[in-house]
């Protein structure tokens, strides 16, 4: 079976989203999607929407996606089958590897959005970039907020 999960609501089973350290973060340019490791992120409402905000170092090949490609990111908390993902996807990049590939993640395409999901998380969200902004001199990160379209749960975290 592909999929494993059901649709939730942005904010249901809100405290998985803190259960882990780290997430994976994907996006997407020229058909091509890349995977990373996430440490910054938070979640909550602005502007009136469910936002996720992700904090990316313009360093990062994820960065250059997020900016030139497609508009919008997903967020995966990966449950513990998978969590072996984490080193992988923040250690190398996607300018030269493959990182799916390289942490047999499975890609789930995107229902609201182009960028693709990954199967096995606890909680997965789609989400379409709305605000960007610098994080000024707390570190040199670009914060990425996102509205949260779609969110997922593995049925057995139910
Ligand atoms: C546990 C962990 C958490 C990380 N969190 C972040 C983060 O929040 N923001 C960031 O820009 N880089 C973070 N990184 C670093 C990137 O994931 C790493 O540089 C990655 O290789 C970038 O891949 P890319 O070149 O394909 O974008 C983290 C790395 C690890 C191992």
């Amino acid at each position: 079976m592909a999929e494993n999960r059901i649709k939730i609501d942005p904010y249901e089973h809100i405290d998985k989203f803190f259960t882990r350290a780290s997430l994976l973060a994907t996006m997407s340019k020229d058909g091509k999607p890349n995977v990373m490791s996430i440490l910054w992120r938070s979640i909550g409402e602005l502007w009136m929407y469910p936002v996720i905000t992700v904090a990316v170092s313009p360093s990062r090949y994820s960065y250059e996606l997020l900016t030139k490609g497609i508009r919008e990111f997903t967020l995966n908390v990966p449950s513990d089958k998978i969590s072996s993902a984490i080193d992988i996807c923040g250690t190398y990049s996607g300018r030269n590897t493959d990182k799916f590939k390289q942490a047999n993640l499975t890609i789930i395409p995107g229902k609201r959005v182009k960028v693709p999901t990954i199967k096995d998380c606890v909680l997965s969200y789609e989400c379409k970039i709305i605000h960007e902004t610098d994080s000024g001199n707390i570190e040199p990160h670009h914060l990425f907020f996102g509205e949260i379209l779609a969110a997922y749960t593995l049925k057995e975290e139910i």
